[in-house]
């Protein structure tokens, strides 16, 4: 079960990094959760920093091992978390959307992020560390790019109620992967994919274009039709060309 053990840390470098060491020593359980108050180097996707005010986000790194999940399907461990995440944020009265890969959003700003760090063993995946960084009560963000359930909603919620929510979210949708149902993961995915169908400014290696998301093949990439050609995007070759780009 996912929760039944939570660690919880005053200070980290990482919480990413701390549940990295416990698997070098041989020292956790699928299913582990560490809560952090407080990361010194925080990491973002694309090796950028995380930031977070002390005390008042959800700060957290999840521990799991699928029994048996081929490398091929990694993504759906992506799919799994943003949904997971999604559904607990709808929870404390918001409209949450997934930016492709895995960015939560409220409108166009960002309240969620997730760093997914896998662990192969030959074609299957061995563990998986699944780092969230969830404001919460954080008022002070950029408000052109980032928001929190506080800064939304007005409602101040402790840490611990977000948590448990999210956990039992976690919990619930986990079968999805176990029982290696994919096409529901998909489906719910696309029904909340931002600008998904939507007429789209995006940059490639080549140029600005205009085009609309109309999938994503089963190894994640964002599938784009621009006129009538229809193009795959890996993460780093295409940007969404927006004002407030994130
Ligand atoms: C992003 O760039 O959007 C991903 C941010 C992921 C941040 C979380 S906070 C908990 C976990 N520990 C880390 O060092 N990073 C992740």
């Amino acid at each position: 079960m996912i929760g039944k053990k939570i660690i919880q840390l005053e200070n980290v470098d990482s919480t990413n990094n701390y549940v990295a060491n416990l698997i070098q020593s041989n020292n956790i359980e699928h299913g582990t959760v560490i809560l952090a108050d407080e990361q010194t180097a925080g990491k973002g996707q694309r090796g950028n920093t995380w930031y977070s005010k002390p005390g008042e986000n959800i700060v957290t790194s999840i521990y799991l091992r699928p029994e048996k999940l081929s490398v091929i399907h990694q993504f759906y461990l992506t799919i799994y978390v943003s949904i997971s995440i999604l559904k607990t944020l709808k929870k404390f009265d918001l409209s949450p959307s997934i930016k492709w890969p895995n960015d939560i959003l409220i409108g166009s700003k960002k309240i969620t992020g997730v760093l997914v760090e896998t662990h192969l063993n030959k074609s299957n995946i061995e563990h998986v560390i699944i780092g969230i960084g969830i404001n919460v009560n954080q008022m002070d963000l950029n408000t052109i790019n980032g928001t929190s359930i506080r800064m939304e909603t007005n409602e101040f919620n402790p840490i611990y109620t977000v948590l448990l929510s999210l956990i039992n979210e976690l919990n619930l949708n986990w079968k999805h992967i176990t029982n290696e149902n994919f096409t529901f993961l998909k489906k719910e995915y696309l029904n909340n994919l931002w600008l998904y169908q939507q007429e789209t400014i995006f940059t490639d290696n080549q140029s600005e274009f205009t085009g609309k998301i109309i999938d994503i093949d089963e190894i994640g990439r964002l599938i784009i039709q621009k006129g009538n050609q229809i193009q795959k995007y890996n993460l780093k070759e295409i940007k969404f060309n927006l004002r407030n780009e994130i």
